[in-house]
């Protein structure tokens, strides 16, 4: 994809993610795709600075995102000098005159207003750019999550957000629809036909995604322990691959065919009632443990966590969806951070053979294993016949990787993502009644926990998180891949 002449404006242009994620992945696009002219990147903030702070600010903290083989010190000083700053108060009308000033000449290009805030301050900057005469008709918005604490503040700022832009203008960004893998994930099901006869539950017995971190909350502590791994993780990156992974096929891959039928499945999740709350989920916080063998505090004793704080810093959750193609068949979601492993997969074991004749226990069917990181693979677990005398069968792995296969450099999420949203392609991004449905699904769980009044089960740092989460699984005769 090459670059069109865009103006990028980011509101959080000093935070984190600007320095983590934006500002690596556009260089990355730029890079590559040696683009020159006609794009400006603005990052915006409250603080006050020139232009050369900011240049400092980014060489500082955000080229140490860049891995070694992929810095080029002349394509990075051509791709900074796109680069300004400008301080603004978001909540502050007045600030605005200096960006429209900016922007004068440039009124017929793409213009993308990303913004990396808070979502408390959505509404206000929305109603400010409008006041301001900045949005045109080809402007973008894009806007990162949580959206929201529960439904109803979500309602709240898509409304807001919505007498500004239309729907088509919103890109409402979810990192993990940006991944590789996803997209492979796509691939596999709909540009193969020997899946599609298999994807359903006769076939499948249970399904398992996990998003597991090593890290912590990193600095982050503030935002974390007000949202928690339910809504930080659950309320967006499960449930979207969980979409990805149990939609119907769509009829093309444009926008609303895709998010049509991924807001199904949303609606077709089982509510979690009152009564199920103690078997179905799974709320851990970690304590003091290790991680490769280098002890961490527990997340009471984190920069920023109030010593009495109940927030989860994981959760497991045994999700059903009530349609046709899925009735009966279990979907165990689970996240955590300080886990043992980084890993992110997407697990889906079939059924066992319905008559066994060769020495194959009962729990080993045939398994899928669609892995997001922290290597990119899709592993296919056949039976084999053991060699030698005996009649002896186990798994072993079609294993599909993606780094040896094709021996180009993967794109991060985000710079898929930050391209569409300039090229204006709404497929990966959610639309408003999707957020609306999962919010829907999530609040009552959260309800649930607060009615019960039961502090997180404790897991130590470097573990597979709580005791509970096992038995969660057990209890329906299953096991996690980890235990199986
Ligand atoms: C973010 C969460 O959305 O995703 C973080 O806010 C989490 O808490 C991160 O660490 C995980 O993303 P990735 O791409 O590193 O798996």
């Amino acid at each position: 994809t090459s670059l069109q002449e865009f103006d990028l404006i980011f509101f959080g242009g000093t935070g984190d993610l600007a320095m983590r994620k934006l500002l690596p992945a556009l260089y990355n696009r730029f890079r590559d795709s040696q683009h020159t002219q006609g794009w400006r990147i603005i990052g915006v903030a409250r603080q006050d600075m020139s232009r050369d702070d900011y240049l400092n600010l980014v060489n500082e903290h955000c080229r140490q995102f860049i891995p070694h083989g992929e810095f080029d010190a002349v394509a990075w000083t051509a791709f900074t000098a796109h680069l300004e700053y400008l301080k603004l108060d978001g909540l502050l009308a007045d600030d605005y005159a200096e960006l429209a000033r900016r922007l004068q000449h440039s009124t017929d290009r793409v213009r993308v207003f990303y913004l990396s805030t808070a979502a408390s301050l959505f509404a206000q900057i929305c109603q400010n750019l409008s006041a301001a005469g900045l949005v045109t008709p080809q402007t973008r918005v894009v806007l990162e999550k949580p959206l929201g604490r529960d439904r109803a503040s979500s309602f709240e700022i898509n409304e807001a957000v919505g007498k500004i832009f239309e729907e088509r203008q919103i890109f409402r960004i979810d990192h993990y629809l940006g991944k590789e893998t996803v997209q492979n994930l796509i691939a596999l099901r709909f540009g193969n036909s020997i899946f599609e006869p298999l994807w359903r539950r006769s076939n499948i017995q249970d399904v398992q995604i996990t998003i597991a971190e090593t890290v912590g909350v990193e600095g982050r502590g503030e935002y974390y322990d007000r949202y928690g791994a339910l809504r930080d993780m659950v309320q967006n990156h499960l449930l979207q691959l969980l979409c990805i992974l149990a939609m119907e096929p769509p009829s093309s891959i444009d926008p609303d065919a895709v998010r049509d039928e991924k807001l199904k499945v949303l609606r077709a999740l089982k509510p979690i009632t009152m009564d199920a709350i103690k078997t179905k989920t799974v709320r851990g916080q970690y304590r003091a443990g290790a991680i490769d063998g280098k002890a961490v505090p527990g997340y009471l004793n984190e920069d920023g966590i109030p010593a009495d704080s109940s927030t989860e810093t994981f959760v497991a959750i045994k999700a059903e969806l009530e349609n046709w193609r899925w009735s009966g068949v279990p979907f165990y979601l689970r996240t955590g951070k300080r886990m043992q492993e980084r890993v992110a997969e997407i697990v889906i074991n079939f059924r066992p053979v319905p008559h066994a004749i060769l020495p194959v226990s009962a729990s080993e069917g045939n398994r899928l294993v669609i892995r997001l990181q922290p290597d990119e693979e899709v592993m296919l677990y056949l039976m084999v016949k053991v060699p030698g005398a005996e009649m002896k069968v186990r798994p072993v792995d079609l294993n599909l990787d993606f780094k040896q296969e094709f021996k180009t450099r993967q794109w991060d999420a985000y710079e898929r993502l930050l391209m569409d949203a300039i090229l204006g392609k709404l497929t990966l991004f959610m639309r408003r009644d999707e957020l609306d449905a999962a919010w829907r699904w999530i609040d009552p769980i959260r309800d649930g926990w607060d009615a019960l009044g039961e502090p997180p089960k404790g897991y130590a740092a470097g573990t597979w998180g709580p005791t509970a989460a096992s038995t969660l699984i057990t209890r329906d005769g299953f096991t996690w891949r980890e235990d199986g």
